[in-house]
Protein backbone atom coordinates (compact mmCIF):
# COMPACT_ATOMS: atom_id res chain seq x y z
CA UNK A 1 0.00 0.00 0.00
CA UNK A 2 1.18 3.33 -0.76
CA UNK A 3 3.13 4.87 2.54
CA UNK A 4 1.62 7.84 4.13
CA UNK A 5 2.92 11.68 3.12
CA UNK A 6 5.96 11.87 5.16
CA UNK A 7 6.13 9.34 7.57
CA UNK A 8 6.08 5.88 6.97
CA UNK A 9 3.29 4.92 9.76
CA UNK A 10 0.06 7.18 9.51
CA UNK A 11 0.28 9.36 12.79
CA UNK A 12 -3.61 10.27 13.65
CA UNK A 13 -3.87 12.65 16.28
CA UNK A 14 -7.25 11.12 17.62
CA UNK A 15 -6.59 10.09 20.84
CA UNK A 16 -8.17 6.54 20.40
CA UNK A 17 -7.63 4.65 24.05
CA UNK A 18 -11.00 5.14 25.68
CA UNK A 19 -9.72 5.59 28.94
CA UNK A 20 -6.98 8.24 27.85
CA UNK A 21 -9.35 10.05 25.87
CA UNK A 22 -11.91 9.90 29.01
CA UNK A 23 -9.21 10.86 31.44
CA UNK A 24 -8.42 14.02 28.94
CA UNK A 25 -11.98 14.58 28.65
CA UNK A 26 -12.29 15.33 31.92
CA UNK A 27 -9.10 17.03 32.12
CA UNK A 28 -10.08 19.59 29.89
CA UNK A 29 -12.73 20.73 31.57
CA UNK A 30 -10.86 22.39 34.33
CA UNK A 31 -8.17 23.96 31.51
CA UNK A 32 -8.09 27.78 30.67
CA UNK A 33 -10.06 26.96 27.19
CA UNK A 34 -11.48 29.05 23.78
CA UNK A 35 -13.89 28.41 21.01
CA UNK A 36 -12.10 28.01 18.17
CA UNK A 37 -12.72 28.83 14.76
CA UNK A 38 -15.09 27.12 12.30
CA UNK A 39 -11.26 26.88 10.16
CA UNK A 40 -8.95 25.84 12.65
CA UNK A 41 -11.95 23.14 14.24
CA UNK A 42 -11.92 21.74 10.53
CA UNK A 43 -7.88 21.28 10.94
CA UNK A 44 -8.43 19.76 14.24
CA UNK A 45 -10.60 17.03 12.84
CA UNK A 46 -8.31 16.62 9.70
CA UNK A 47 -5.07 16.34 11.86
CA UNK A 48 -7.12 13.70 14.25
CA UNK A 49 -8.42 11.77 11.29
CA UNK A 50 -4.60 11.28 10.05
CA UNK A 51 -5.59 13.24 6.62
CA UNK A 52 -2.84 16.26 7.86
CA UNK A 53 -0.01 13.24 8.86
CA UNK A 54 2.87 14.58 9.76
CA UNK A 55 1.59 17.74 11.52
CA UNK A 56 1.44 17.65 14.77
CA UNK A 57 -0.92 20.37 15.74
CA UNK A 58 -1.10 24.06 14.48
CA UNK A 59 1.66 26.29 12.76
CA UNK A 60 3.89 28.87 14.22
CA UNK A 61 3.65 32.10 12.69
CA UNK A 62 7.00 31.39 10.90
CA UNK A 63 5.91 28.13 9.49
CA UNK A 64 2.97 29.11 8.39
CA UNK A 65 4.54 32.30 6.41
CA UNK A 66 7.04 30.06 5.38
CA UNK A 67 4.51 27.53 3.82
CA UNK A 68 2.81 30.28 1.92
CA UNK A 69 5.41 31.58 0.27
CA UNK A 70 7.27 28.59 -0.43
CA UNK A 71 4.82 25.22 0.04
CA UNK A 72 7.87 24.49 2.63
CA UNK A 73 7.95 24.57 6.61
CA UNK A 74 10.87 25.95 8.16
CA UNK A 75 11.98 22.65 8.78
CA UNK A 76 11.78 22.01 5.09
CA UNK A 77 8.32 19.60 5.02
CA UNK A 78 6.20 20.04 1.53
CA UNK A 79 3.17 21.55 2.65
CA UNK A 80 0.91 23.89 0.88
CA UNK A 81 -1.34 25.77 3.20
CA UNK A 82 -1.09 27.31 6.93
CA UNK A 83 -2.74 24.97 9.38
CA UNK A 84 -3.73 27.66 11.86
CA UNK A 85 -5.55 28.03 15.39
CA UNK A 86 -6.17 31.81 14.90
CA UNK A 87 -7.96 33.92 17.49
CA UNK A 88 -9.27 37.03 17.51
CA UNK A 89 -8.83 37.29 21.57
CA UNK A 90 -6.23 35.06 23.61
CA UNK A 91 -6.92 36.80 26.52
CA UNK A 92 -8.73 33.80 28.66
CA UNK A 93 -5.95 31.50 27.74
CA UNK A 94 -2.75 34.07 28.49
CA UNK A 95 -0.08 32.54 29.82
CA UNK A 96 -1.70 28.84 29.71
CA UNK A 97 0.71 26.04 28.46
CA UNK A 98 -2.17 23.69 28.20
CA UNK A 99 -5.39 24.54 26.99
CA UNK A 100 -9.06 22.98 25.82
CA UNK A 101 -9.92 24.13 22.02
CA UNK A 102 -14.03 24.22 22.31
CA UNK A 103 -15.85 23.50 18.67
CA UNK A 104 -17.79 26.37 17.04
CA UNK A 105 -20.15 24.08 15.35
CA UNK A 106 -21.46 22.41 17.95
CA UNK A 107 -24.29 22.86 20.21
CA UNK A 108 -22.66 23.65 23.80
CA UNK A 109 -19.12 24.17 22.12
CA UNK A 110 -17.57 20.85 23.58
CA UNK A 111 -14.41 20.46 23.91
CA UNK A 112 -12.53 19.31 20.45
CA UNK A 113 -9.38 19.29 21.10
CA UNK A 114 -6.58 19.59 23.79
CA UNK A 115 -3.89 21.88 22.68
CA UNK A 116 -0.08 22.36 24.00
CA UNK A 117 0.51 26.24 23.78
CA UNK A 118 3.97 26.62 22.06
CA UNK A 119 3.51 30.13 21.16
CA UNK A 120 0.76 33.09 20.82
CA UNK A 121 1.94 35.13 18.56
CA UNK A 122 0.10 38.60 16.70
CA UNK A 123 0.03 38.20 12.73
CA UNK A 124 0.78 41.51 11.12
CA UNK A 125 -1.13 43.00 8.48
CA UNK A 126 1.61 42.49 6.29
CA UNK A 127 2.13 39.04 6.93
CA UNK A 128 -1.87 38.25 7.18
CA UNK A 129 -1.57 40.20 3.29
CA UNK A 130 1.33 37.88 2.40
CA UNK A 131 -0.17 34.96 3.24
CA UNK A 132 -3.35 35.49 1.64
CA UNK A 133 -1.93 36.59 -1.59
CA UNK A 134 0.36 33.65 -1.96
CA UNK A 135 -2.13 30.89 -0.72
CA UNK A 136 -5.33 32.42 -2.49
CA UNK A 137 -3.69 34.56 -5.29
CA UNK A 138 -6.03 37.35 -4.59
CA UNK A 139 -6.53 39.71 -1.68
CA UNK A 140 -10.05 39.83 -2.62
CA UNK A 141 -12.45 39.78 0.02
CA UNK A 142 -15.21 38.89 -2.16
CA UNK A 143 -13.39 35.51 -2.56
CA UNK A 144 -14.96 33.41 0.01
CA UNK A 145 -12.10 31.62 1.09
CA UNK A 146 -9.91 35.33 1.35
CA UNK A 147 -13.37 36.14 3.62
CA UNK A 148 -12.87 33.24 5.91
CA UNK A 149 -9.20 33.05 6.32
CA UNK A 150 -8.97 37.32 7.18
CA UNK A 151 -12.38 36.90 8.96
CA UNK A 152 -11.09 34.36 12.20
CA UNK A 153 -8.45 37.37 14.12
CA UNK A 154 -4.64 37.43 13.88
CA UNK A 155 -3.94 35.79 17.02
CA UNK A 156 -1.94 32.24 16.46
CA UNK A 157 -1.44 30.41 18.54
CA UNK A 158 0.60 27.27 17.60
CA UNK A 159 1.55 23.99 19.14
CA UNK A 160 0.26 20.30 19.30
CA UNK A 161 -3.09 18.74 19.99
CA UNK A 162 -4.47 15.57 20.96
CA UNK A 163 -8.14 15.04 19.25
CA UNK A 164 -10.78 14.25 21.24
CA UNK A 165 -13.23 14.27 18.94
CA UNK A 166 -15.04 14.42 15.29
CA UNK A 167 -17.11 17.63 16.04
CA UNK A 168 -20.43 17.18 14.13
CA UNK A 169 -18.88 14.90 10.87
CA UNK A 170 -19.66 11.26 12.73
CA UNK A 171 -22.95 12.32 13.94
CA UNK A 172 -24.58 13.91 11.15
CA UNK A 173 -22.63 11.92 8.32
CA UNK A 174 -22.34 8.75 10.07
CA UNK A 175 -22.37 6.29 6.89
CA UNK A 176 -20.35 8.93 5.06
CA UNK A 177 -17.90 10.21 7.43
CA UNK A 178 -14.73 8.39 7.52
CA UNK A 179 -10.68 9.10 8.85
CA UNK A 180 -7.79 8.16 7.04
CA UNK A 181 -7.20 5.37 8.42
CA UNK A 182 -10.68 3.62 8.30
CA UNK A 183 -10.02 4.07 4.75
CA UNK A 184 -6.73 3.07 4.68
CA UNK A 185 -8.14 -0.17 6.24
CA UNK A 186 -11.18 -0.19 3.58
CA UNK A 187 -8.53 -0.42 0.44
CA UNK A 188 -6.82 -3.13 2.04
CA UNK A 189 -9.20 -4.95 2.96
CA UNK A 190 -10.96 -4.81 -0.77
CA UNK A 191 -7.33 -5.64 -1.45
CA UNK A 192 -7.51 -2.82 -3.51
CA UNK A 193 -3.83 -1.60 -5.54
CA UNK A 194 -4.15 1.13 -7.67
CA UNK A 195 -7.19 3.67 -5.92
CA UNK A 196 -8.16 6.51 -7.85
CA UNK A 197 -9.59 9.28 -5.11
CA UNK A 198 -12.30 11.79 -6.65
CA UNK A 199 -12.66 15.21 -4.71
CA UNK A 200 -15.70 16.61 -5.02
CA UNK A 201 -17.87 19.18 -3.09
CA UNK A 202 -20.74 19.15 -5.44
CA UNK A 203 -23.28 16.43 -7.12
CA UNK A 204 -22.26 14.28 -9.63
CA UNK A 205 -23.52 14.66 -13.16
CA UNK A 206 -22.65 12.24 -16.21
CA UNK A 207 -19.21 14.55 -17.09
CA UNK A 208 -17.91 13.75 -13.00
CA UNK A 209 -19.12 10.20 -13.91
CA UNK A 210 -17.00 9.98 -16.74
CA UNK A 211 -13.96 11.45 -15.29
CA UNK A 212 -13.80 9.10 -12.62
CA UNK A 213 -14.48 6.04 -14.91
CA UNK A 214 -11.67 7.72 -17.68
CA UNK A 215 -9.28 7.88 -14.46
CA UNK A 216 -9.89 4.27 -13.35
CA UNK A 217 -9.18 2.77 -16.96
CA UNK A 218 -6.18 5.38 -17.75
CA UNK A 219 -4.31 3.51 -14.11
CA UNK A 220 -6.37 0.30 -14.77
CA UNK A 221 -7.61 0.73 -11.16
CA UNK A 222 -8.88 -1.66 -8.76
CA UNK A 223 -11.26 0.81 -6.90
CA UNK A 224 -12.18 4.67 -6.65
CA UNK A 225 -12.94 6.28 -3.45
CA UNK A 226 -15.28 9.42 -3.81
CA UNK A 227 -14.72 11.33 -1.59
CA UNK A 228 -16.44 14.47 -0.37
CA UNK A 229 -15.78 17.36 1.66
CA UNK A 230 -18.79 17.23 4.73
CA UNK A 231 -18.06 20.83 5.68
CA UNK A 232 -18.89 24.24 5.11
CA UNK A 233 -19.82 25.82 1.91
CA UNK A 234 -20.14 29.56 0.01
CA UNK A 235 -23.58 30.60 -0.55
CA UNK A 236 -25.48 28.50 -3.24
CA UNK A 237 -23.23 25.29 -2.88
CA UNK A 238 -25.56 21.67 -2.77
CA UNK A 239 -25.51 20.78 1.15
CA UNK A 240 -23.80 17.70 1.85
CA UNK A 241 -26.68 15.53 2.78
CA UNK A 242 -28.12 16.20 -0.97
CA UNK A 243 -25.13 15.75 -2.25
CA UNK A 244 -24.22 12.48 -0.50
CA UNK A 245 -27.97 11.42 -1.02
CA UNK A 246 -27.46 12.32 -5.42
CA UNK A 247 -23.78 10.39 -5.52
CA UNK A 248 -24.76 7.05 -3.94
CA UNK A 249 -27.90 6.75 -5.99
CA UNK A 250 -25.11 7.31 -9.10
CA UNK A 251 -22.61 4.74 -8.35
CA UNK A 252 -25.63 2.59 -7.24
CA UNK A 253 -27.03 2.68 -10.81
CA UNK A 254 -24.07 3.06 -12.97
CA UNK A 255 -20.20 1.76 -11.45
CA UNK A 256 -19.93 -1.77 -11.29
CA UNK A 257 -20.76 -3.10 -7.97
CA UNK A 258 -18.03 -3.10 -5.69
CA UNK A 259 -15.59 -0.68 -7.14
CA UNK A 260 -16.43 2.42 -5.51
CA UNK A 261 -16.47 3.93 -1.48
CA UNK A 262 -18.18 6.66 -1.05
CA UNK A 263 -16.78 8.53 2.05
CA UNK A 264 -16.03 12.08 3.07
CA UNK A 265 -13.86 14.54 5.60
CA UNK A 266 -14.46 17.27 7.77
CA UNK A 267 -12.92 20.14 6.57
CA UNK A 268 -14.37 23.54 5.79
CA UNK A 269 -13.85 24.62 1.66
CA UNK A 270 -10.69 27.36 1.67
CA UNK A 271 -11.55 27.53 -2.65
CA UNK A 272 -7.66 27.90 -3.12
CA UNK A 273 -7.95 26.40 -6.40
CA UNK A 274 -4.28 25.48 -6.91
CA UNK A 275 -2.83 25.65 -3.36
CA UNK A 276 -5.79 23.67 -2.27
CA UNK A 277 -5.28 21.23 -5.10
CA UNK A 278 -1.92 19.90 -3.66
CA UNK A 279 -3.47 19.43 0.15
CA UNK A 280 -6.07 17.55 -1.51
CA UNK A 281 -3.41 15.45 -2.60
CA UNK A 282 -1.21 15.23 0.27
CA UNK A 283 -4.28 13.83 2.47
CA UNK A 284 -5.18 11.41 -0.56
CA UNK A 285 -2.23 9.96 -0.32
CA UNK A 286 -2.43 9.76 3.51
CA UNK A 287 -5.95 7.60 2.94
CA UNK A 288 -4.39 5.31 0.80
CA UNK A 289 -5.21 6.57 -2.46
CA UNK A 290 -2.38 6.30 -5.27
CA UNK A 291 -4.00 8.38 -7.80
CA UNK A 292 -6.03 12.11 -7.55
CA UNK A 293 -8.09 13.26 -10.21
CA UNK A 294 -7.70 17.28 -10.33
CA UNK A 295 -9.90 18.32 -13.22
CA UNK A 296 -10.84 21.94 -14.39
CA UNK A 297 -10.87 24.51 -12.19
CA UNK A 298 -10.33 22.31 -9.10
CA UNK A 299 -11.19 23.46 -6.19
CA UNK A 300 -11.29 27.67 -7.77
CA UNK A 301 -14.46 29.73 -7.33
CA UNK A 302 -15.78 32.50 -9.81
CA UNK A 303 -12.74 33.52 -12.34
CA UNK A 304 -9.92 33.95 -9.72
CA UNK A 305 -7.59 31.08 -11.11
CA UNK A 306 -7.10 29.64 -14.33
CA UNK A 307 -8.99 26.48 -15.51
CA UNK A 308 -5.64 24.51 -15.20
CA UNK A 309 -3.95 26.23 -12.63
CA UNK A 310 -4.71 23.39 -10.12
CA UNK A 311 -2.87 21.07 -12.60
CA UNK A 312 0.16 23.25 -13.47
CA UNK A 313 1.40 23.71 -10.00
CA UNK A 314 2.11 20.45 -9.84
CA UNK A 315 4.88 21.07 -11.61
CA UNK A 316 6.65 23.08 -8.81
CA UNK A 317 5.92 19.88 -6.67
CA UNK A 318 9.72 18.57 -6.07
CA UNK A 319 10.41 15.50 -7.07
CA UNK A 320 10.04 12.94 -4.77
CA UNK A 321 7.52 14.86 -2.11
CA UNK A 322 4.76 13.42 -2.73
CA UNK A 323 4.06 9.62 -4.01
CA UNK A 324 0.75 10.18 -5.04
CA UNK A 325 -0.01 10.47 -8.84
CA UNK A 326 -2.01 13.20 -10.36
CA UNK A 327 -4.34 12.04 -13.47
CA UNK A 328 -5.24 15.74 -15.16
CA UNK A 329 -8.43 15.85 -16.53
CA UNK A 330 -9.55 18.50 -19.45
CA UNK A 331 -12.76 20.02 -19.93
CA UNK A 332 -15.43 16.78 -19.60
CA UNK A 333 -18.73 17.21 -21.47
CA UNK A 334 -20.92 15.58 -23.86
CA UNK A 335 -20.45 15.58 -27.85
CA UNK A 336 -23.66 15.18 -29.66
CA UNK A 337 -21.29 14.21 -32.67
CA UNK A 338 -19.50 11.41 -30.62
CA UNK A 339 -22.64 10.80 -29.02
CA UNK A 340 -20.79 10.55 -25.76
CA UNK A 341 -18.90 12.40 -22.76
CA UNK A 342 -15.63 13.68 -24.12
CA UNK A 343 -12.80 15.31 -22.40
CA UNK A 344 -12.08 18.06 -25.04
CA UNK A 345 -8.65 17.23 -25.68
CA UNK A 346 -9.58 13.85 -26.85
CA UNK A 347 -12.62 15.64 -29.66
CA UNK A 348 -12.24 16.87 -32.98
CA UNK A 349 -15.36 18.69 -32.46
CA UNK A 350 -16.16 21.98 -31.24
CA UNK A 351 -17.93 24.33 -28.68
CA UNK A 352 -21.34 24.04 -31.09
CA UNK A 353 -21.53 20.24 -30.61
CA UNK A 354 -21.16 20.43 -26.34
CA UNK A 355 -23.91 20.30 -23.92
CA UNK A 356 -22.74 22.38 -21.29
CA UNK A 357 -24.87 24.03 -18.87
CA UNK A 358 -24.02 26.54 -16.50
CA UNK A 359 -24.62 26.29 -12.66
CA UNK A 360 -27.42 28.82 -12.57
CA UNK A 361 -28.97 26.84 -15.61
CA UNK A 362 -28.88 23.47 -13.58
CA UNK A 363 -30.30 25.05 -10.45
CA UNK A 364 -32.80 27.49 -11.93
CA UNK A 365 -34.07 24.36 -14.15
CA UNK A 366 -34.52 22.11 -11.29
CA UNK A 367 -36.14 24.87 -9.10
CA UNK A 368 -38.71 24.82 -12.09
CA UNK A 369 -38.95 21.00 -12.24
CA UNK A 370 -37.68 20.92 -15.70
CA UNK A 371 -35.56 18.10 -16.13
CA UNK A 372 -31.93 17.82 -17.15
CA UNK A 373 -30.90 16.66 -20.43
CA UNK A 374 -29.71 13.13 -20.15
CA UNK A 375 -27.03 13.76 -22.00
CA UNK A 376 -25.53 16.09 -18.83
CA UNK A 377 -27.27 14.13 -15.81
CA UNK A 378 -28.72 10.94 -14.67
CA UNK A 379 -32.52 10.88 -14.47
CA UNK A 380 -32.33 9.58 -10.87
CA UNK A 381 -29.33 12.30 -9.66
CA UNK A 382 -31.48 15.32 -11.29
CA UNK A 383 -34.91 13.82 -9.07
CA UNK A 384 -32.67 13.95 -5.87
CA UNK A 385 -31.60 18.10 -6.80
CA UNK A 386 -34.86 18.73 -8.08
CA UNK A 387 -36.66 17.76 -4.89
CA UNK A 388 -33.96 19.75 -2.57
CA UNK A 389 -34.89 22.95 -5.10
CA UNK A 390 -38.26 22.62 -4.50
CA UNK A 391 -38.12 22.56 -0.93
CA UNK A 392 -37.78 25.51 1.36
CA UNK A 393 -34.14 25.22 2.18
CA UNK A 394 -33.37 24.73 -1.66
CA UNK A 395 -35.23 28.26 -2.10
CA UNK A 396 -33.61 29.71 0.56
S1 LIG B 1 -13.99 20.98 -6.09
O1 LIG B 1 -13.82 20.68 -4.72
O2 LIG B 1 -12.82 20.62 -6.90
O3 LIG B 1 -14.36 22.38 -6.28
P1 LIG B 1 -16.10 19.91 -7.76
O4 LIG B 1 -17.13 19.01 -7.22
O5 LIG B 1 -16.51 21.22 -8.32
O6 LIG B 1 -15.16 20.06 -6.52
O7 LIG B 1 -15.19 19.18 -8.82
C1 LIG B 1 -14.73 17.89 -8.59
C2 LIG B 1 -13.62 17.51 -9.54
O8 LIG B 1 -14.14 17.44 -10.87
C3 LIG B 1 -12.47 18.50 -9.63
O9 LIG B 1 -11.27 17.80 -9.87
C4 LIG B 1 -12.83 19.34 -10.87
O10 LIG B 1 -11.69 19.89 -11.45
C5 LIG B 1 -13.46 18.29 -11.75
N1 LIG B 1 -14.45 18.81 -12.70
C6 LIG B 1 -15.68 19.29 -12.43
N2 LIG B 1 -16.34 19.59 -13.56
C7 LIG B 1 -15.51 19.28 -14.59
C8 LIG B 1 -15.60 19.33 -16.02
N3 LIG B 1 -16.70 19.71 -16.63
N4 LIG B 1 -14.52 18.97 -16.73
C9 LIG B 1 -13.40 18.52 -16.12
N5 LIG B 1 -13.26 18.43 -14.79
C10 LIG B 1 -14.29 18.79 -14.04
Amino acid sequence: MIKPFGSDKLNPLYVADDAKRKALIKEAEGLPSVVISSAAAGNAVMLGSGYFNPLKGYMNVADAVSVAEKMQTTSGLFWPTPVLNVLKDASAIKGAKRIALRDPNVEGNPVLAIQEVEAIEEISADKMKLMTEKVFRTTDMKHPGVNAFNSVGNIAVSGPIQVLGYSYFEKEFPETFRTATQLRDVIAKRGWKEVVAFQTRNPMHLAHEELVKMAMKEYNADGAVIHMLLGKLKAGDIPADVRDASIRKMVELYFEPNSVEIAGYGFDMLYAGPREAVLHAIFRQNMGATVLIVGRDHAGVGDYYGGFDAQTIFDDVPKGAMDIKIFRGDHTVWCKKCDKVVMMRDCPHGKDDYIMLSGTKVRDMLAAGEDLPREFSRPEVARILMAYYKSEAGKA
